[in-house]
């Protein structure tokens, strides 16, 4: 079932961090009318997919979208409208053509990405689908991903001196979708109760977390084991676990990453990972080490990719060659997959389909910058990877998604959580 598009137009809106970014809307011959958001990360790996901001500094710092929308409205609309495709695959595969840079660098991806992500839904409204259904590989099964609530935020994502960006609740251990989310909104409420009790803030970073000044990545992991107790779950695989993304790129300066003021080589780096993974109920661990250290991660993946995952994002940026090459070469066991960190949903699905293939784990995930869009969720269900990372299960954006797949629960209650 194609469509043939009447029209595509973006318009600049904000994002939750209020910052610009684009809304886009497709129209389709038959009278549909699709609409998407376009999120944007901060601690970004220098591989990804170009996001164009307008500069200067009279307009929003220099962060405007004009041109992107511009883009979206001259140049992608003129190739679009009044066109007909059978599949996303041939559009996805009109934009890449019609931007002709590897990195998306002239069209730009969140010019091309709203397009893609728009067009995903006018297709899936075509076949009458829910979005996730006409996600869904071929020989894939679809399943509830187990969401991953981002609750305590350092690094780029708040003003606090925590060096790593993200602590997560995984409730690995819960027996359906709808119990997972419960878990994790309870351990945040406890988690906030006993930050409060600690004389900690308990203002938000920009995912929705807390973002207490804690220096110590441990004090934060022995804060979140008491606030799972609390809230009455078991802390570990059986019940709430762990999982951390560090985003060590941010703090690795003239070859030491730096942690709470100490500069630490790569090897007593992996250390100090082994020895949180001992003591705390850490599940996975993403972006451990930074993106240009890729011998750094081959000597973590020996050390704990049996026992941990270990998820590349700014060293993978969602690109299936340089996924292929991680998989060959024993690079991490797991692949962070952003829609706009390559720019078309196509090209995310491959990134998928990579990591599927080779027994590798992948985790959809969101951005620090986002709409109410929830896209991400439909994804990860189609998908059958099984894991989702969403931010805090507070704020707006960021339960979009969460709730879009308890809707998806409720609506088709043969799909499962996922189990690990
Ligand atoms: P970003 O961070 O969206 O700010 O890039 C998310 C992440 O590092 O996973
Ligand atoms: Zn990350």
């Amino acid at each position: 079932m194609g469509i043939t598009i009447e029209s595509v137009h973006a318009v600049e809106i904000l994002d939750s961090r209020g910052r610009p970014t684009l809304s886009v809307v497709l129209r389709t011959a038959d009278g549909t009318e699709a609409r998407a958001g376009v999120p944007s990360g901060a601690s970004t790996g220098s591989g990804e997919a170009v996001e164009l901001r307008d500069g200067g500094t009279a307009r929003y710092g220099g962060k405007g979208t004009r041109s992107a929308v511009g883009n979206v409205n001259s140049a992608i609309a003129d190739a679009l409208q009044g066109q007909s495709f059978r599949d996303l695959a041939e559009l996805d595969g009109r934009l890449i053509e019609l931007d002709g840079t590897p990195n998306k660098g002239v069209l730009c991806a969140n010019a091309i990405v709203g397009v893609s992500t728009v067009a995903g839904r006018a297709f899936a409204a075509a076949h009458r689908e829910p979005l996730w259904e006409y996600l869904t590989p071929a020989g894939v099964s679809p399943t509830l991903p187990v969401p991953h609530f981002n609750v305590v935020n350092g690094g780029a994502h708040a003003p606090n001196t925590l060096d790593f960006q993200e602590f997560m609740l995984a409730p690995l251990g819960a027996p359906d979708y709808p119990e997972a989310v419960r878990a994790g909104a309870e351990v945040y409420a406890a988690l906030k109760a006993r930050l409060s009790a600690d004389g900690y803030a308990t203002g938000l970073g920009d995912e929705g977390g807390f973002a207490p000044d804690i220096a110590l990545p441990e004090d934060v992991l022995a804060t979140l084991v008491a606030a799972i107790n609390d809230a009455g779950y078991t802390p570990g695989r059986d019940g709430v676990a762990i999982a951390l993304d560090p985003a060590a790129s941010e703090f690795y300066r003239d070859g030491s990453y730096h942690v709470a003021g100490r500069p630490l080589n790569t090897a007593e780096m992996v250390d100090y990972y082994a020895g949180l993974v001992d003591r705390f109920p850490i599940w996975s661990i993403e972006d451990g080490l930074a993106e240009d250290d890729w011998e750094g991660w081959i000597a973590l993946t020996s050390r704990l990719g049996d026992s941990v995952q270990l998820v590349g994002d700014d060293i993978f940026v969602t690109n299936p060659a340089i996924i292929r090459d991680a998989i060959d070469q024993k690079v991490g066991n797991s692949a962070l997959i952003k829609v706009n960190q390559i720019g078309t949903v196509t090209e995310t699905l491959e990134a998928l389909a990579v990591c599927r293939e080779a027994g590798y784990a992948a985790m959809i995930s969101h951005r620090s910058g986002e709409t109410e869009d929830s896209f991400i969720a439909d994804l990860a269900v189609g998908s059958g990877c099984g894991e989702l990372k969403s931010g805090a299960p507070a704020r707006g954006e960021r339960v979009a998604k969460y709730n879009r797949i308890l809707e998806i629960a409720d609506a088709s209650p043969h799909l499962r959580m996922q189990k690990f």
